[in-house]
C-alpha cells in the first residue's frame, strides 16, 4: 500500500460509513512542507456527515489510528495533516529506483493505446527552418514521453512534398539552373533559384503560367515532371536526414502531401455526399459562418486540391491505420485557424473521432542579436543554427577543460543538447529566444547545467571506483533522513506523475523543469554532504542516492531527446 492508501484506510477506519477509495482522492500535498507530507481537508465529508468541516477534522484526529508510516498528525481548521516517517518515505522511494534503474518513471498508464504525432513535416526544397526545429523538437520529446507511459507512439514526418512550389522550382531549374550546381549545394541552390523565380516572376508573369503547367504535368503523371519532382525531395530529405541524425530524431512513417493524391477525390466525394460542400466563386468549400470561422477550402476553381483537403485525408486514413487514442498536430501557432476549420470539417462529417484530433502549438522563434541571419543569405539554416551551437561549446571546452577526451562528440552533444533544452524550456506556447549565450551558460537553468549535473554524478561514481552493476543497495536509509537528501527524495518521488501530467497537458517543459528541479535539489545535496569523503555505510548511502539521482536524470533528458556524456 502507499502512503496515500494507509492514510485513507486510517481516515475511513476513524469515520464509519465512508469508504477508503472515496477518501483517496481527496488527499493532498500541501505546498507547504511544514503543514505536513499529505493533508486531508474534510469539506467533502461535510455533506455526508451533516456537521461543521472543523469538526469533523477534529473527531477524525481523536479516533484515528495512526497508520505506521505516519509520525505526527494534526488538525488545523478543517485540515488533517500527515507527516510521514523520513525514513520509511527514503526508503520507499529509492527501493523502487534501485528496482526498476532505467524504467523508473515508466508507467503503463496509457495502456498500449496509439497515439499518432504529426511533427516537423518541413517543405520539401525549401531550407528547414527554425521554426521547423521548434515542431521537431516538441514533437519529438512528445513522442518519447508518450512511449514512456505506457502509449504506442506513431512518428509521422508529414512532409510537405506537393504543391504549387514544384511548378515553380521546375521553371527556376530549367531557366537558372543546372545538375551539378544542385548536386554540390543541395537545398541552398535549390533556395537560390526559388528565390530567383519569384523576383524574375515579378517582372514575367508568364513565369506563373508556366509554373502551373508544369504542375498540371506532374499531376497527369507526365515522366520529365515527376523524375524531377523526385529528384528535388531526395536532394531536400538527405539534408532533413543530416539534421535529424545530428537531433537524434527518427519517424515511424514520412508519408507527405503527395501520398495522398490518389486518395482525395474519395474524400471529396464523401464530403459532397455528406452535402456539406458548396460553391463559391467557382471553388468548392465547407460552410463555417455558423462556427464563426471562414470557410475551409476544399477545391480551387481550377479543380486542384488544397492544404485542408490534404489533412482531411490525412486524418482519415490515419485513423484507419492506427485506429489512434489521439492524432496529434505540432506545428506554429499561426496554422491555429488551419486545423480549428478542418477539424470542424472532420465533425460535421459525422466522426465522432474528431474529438480526439489535437492541434498543439507552439510560439515564434526569435533571434537574439541577428548575428545567424545572414550567412546563408535569404534564410537562416538549421544547419548554422546547430553549427554555431557546437562551436562555441567547443571554445567553452576548449578554455574549460582543454584535455578532456573525446572532446568533439561532447561539444556536439552539448551543444545540440543547449538548443534542444532551450526550445523546451517554457510552456510551449511562449516565443523562444535564441540567444547562445544564455543557453550555453552552465550556470543558468539550461541543458549544459543539467548534462554537467549528471557528468558531475558519474563522476562521484567513477571516482568511487563503482560499476552501475555493482552498486550495493542494501543500505542504511535512515541515513539519507537530512533536509538535502529528503528534498533529492521528494523530487525523485514526483518523476513519475510529471511523465502523466507533461502527457496529459502536451508540455514537455514540465519535464525540462523538473530535471532543472532535481538538478538543483542534488547540487544542494552534493554541497551539504561529503560524500567520498564520509565512511561505511554513510558513504555507502550517499553512493546510491547518487546513483538514484544520475538514473532519473538520464531518463529525464532521454525523452527530451537529448545526449547525456558522462564526462564533460
Ligand atoms: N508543412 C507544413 C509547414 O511547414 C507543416 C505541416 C503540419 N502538419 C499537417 N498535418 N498540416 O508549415
Amino acid at each position: 500500500m502507499d502512503f496515500k492508501e494507509q492514510i485513507a484506510l486510517a481516515i475511513s477506519k476513524a469515520v464509519s460509513d465512508v469508504d477508503k477509495n472515496d477518501i483517496i482522492g481527496g488527499i493532498e500535498v500541501p505546498s507547504d512542507l511544514s503543514m505536513g507530507d499529505f493533508a486531508f481537508p474534510c469539506f467533502k465529508l461535510a455533506k455526508v456527515l451533516r456537521k461543521a468541516p472543523p469538526l469533523i477534522a477534529k473527531e477524525i484526529f481523536e479516533k484515528i489510528q495512526k497508520p505506521e508510516c505516519v509520525d505526527k498528525i494534526d488538525v488545523v481548521n478543517a485540515y488533517i495533516n500527515f507527516y510521514i516517517n523520513k525514513k520509511i518515505f527514503v526508503e520507499k522511494i529509492l527501493s523502487k529506483v534501485f528496482e526498476l534503474r532505467e524504467d523508473y518513471g515508466k508507467s503503463d498508464y496509457g495502456n498500449g493505446k496509439s497515439i499518432v504525432i504529426d511533427y516537423s513535416s518541413p517543405n520539401v526544397a525549401k531550407p528547414f527552418h527554425i521554426g521547423h526545429l521548434r515542431s521537431t523538437v516538441i514533437g519529438n520529446a512528445l513522442y518519447n514521453i508518450f512511449n514512456s507511459i505506457g502509449f504506442k507512439s506513431v512518428g509521422i514526418n508529414y512532409l510537405g512534398d506537393w504543391g504549387t512550389q514544384f511548378g515553380k522550382l521546375i521553371v527556376a531549374y530549367k531557366n537558372w539552373g543546372n545538375k551539378d550546381a544542385v548536386e554540390k549545394d543541395d537545398i541552398k541552390e535549390l533556395s537560390r533559384i526559388y528565390v530567383k523565380f519569384h523576383d524574375e516572376a515579378k517582372k514575367n508573369p508568364s513565369l506563373d503560367d508556366e509554373a502551373r503547367l508544369w504542375l498540371v504535368k506532374m499531376q497527369n503523371g507526365d515522366k520529365e515532371a515527376l523524375d524531377l519532382w523526385r529528384w528535388f525531395v531526395d536532394i531536400s530529405m538527405k539534408e532533413f536526414n543530416r539534421i535529424y541524425d545530428r537531433l537524434g530524431i527518427k519517424f515511424d512513417s514520412y508519408k507527405g502531401e503527395s501520398f495522398y493524391n490518389d486518395k482525395m477525390a474519395a474524400v471529396v466525394d464523401e464530403i459532397k455526399e455528406k452535402k456539406l460542400l458548396v460553391e463559391s466563386e467557382g471553388a468548392q468549400i465547407v460552410d463555417l459562418s455558423e462556427f464563426n470561422m471562414p470557410p475551409c477550402l476544399i477545391l480551387r476553381r481550377d479543380g486542384g486540391t488544397l492544404y485542408p483537403t490534404r489533412d482531411i485525408s490525412a486524418a482519415l486514413y490515419r485513423k484507419k491505420t492506427y485506429d489512434f487514442a489521439k492524432c496529434v498536430y505540432v506545428t506554429a501557432i499561426d496554422q491555429n485557424l488551419h486545423f480549428a476549420q478542418w477539424f470542424k470539417v472532420i465533425e460535421l462529417m459525422g466522426y465522432d473521432w474528431s474529438e480526439d484530433l489535437v492541434h498543439v502549438p507552439f510560439g515564434l522563434v526569435s533571434l537574439g542579436d541577428g548575428k545567424l541571419s545572414t550567412r546563408s543569405g535569404h534564410v537562416v539554416l538549421m544547419e548554422d543554427i546547430l553549427n554555431s551551437a557546437v562551436e562555441k561549446t567547443s571554445s567553452i571546452i576548449n578554455e574549460k577543460n582543454p584535455d578532456l577526451p573525446d572532446k568533439d562528440k561532447i561539444a556536439e552533444e552539448v551543444g545540440i543538447g543547449a538548443v534542444i533544452f532551450n526550445d523546451l524550456y517554457n510552456s510551449r506556447i511562449k516565443n523562444v529566444v535564441f540567444d547562445l549565450e544564455k543557453m550555453l551558460n552552465f550556470d543558468g537553468e539550461t541543458g549544459p547545467y543539467v548534462q554537467y549535473t549528471h557528468a558531475r554524478a558519474c563522476s562521484i561514481l567513477r571516482k568511487a571506483q563503482i560499476n552501475d552493476s555493482d552498486i550495493d543497495f542494501d543500505i542504511d536509509f535512515g541515513l539519507l533522513t537530512d533536509d538535502a537528501s529528503i528534498d533529492v527524495c521528494r523530487l525523485l518521488e514526483e518523476y513519475p506523475s510529471k511523465l502523466i501530467d507533461s502527457a496529459q497537458k502536451y508540455e514537455p517543459y514540465i519535464v525540462t523543469r523538473y530535471v532543472v528541479d532535481l538538478c538543483q535539489a542534488f547540487n544542494k545535496f552534493y554541497h551539504d554532504n561529503s560524500i567520498l569523503g564520509s565512511d561505511g555505510d554513510l558513504k555507502k548511502a550517499r553512493i546510491a542516492l547518487v546513483y538514484a539521482v544520475k538514473t532519473v536524470i538520464f531518463s529525464g533528458l532521454s525523452v527530451l531527446g537529448i545526449k547525456a556524456p558522462v564526462e564533460m
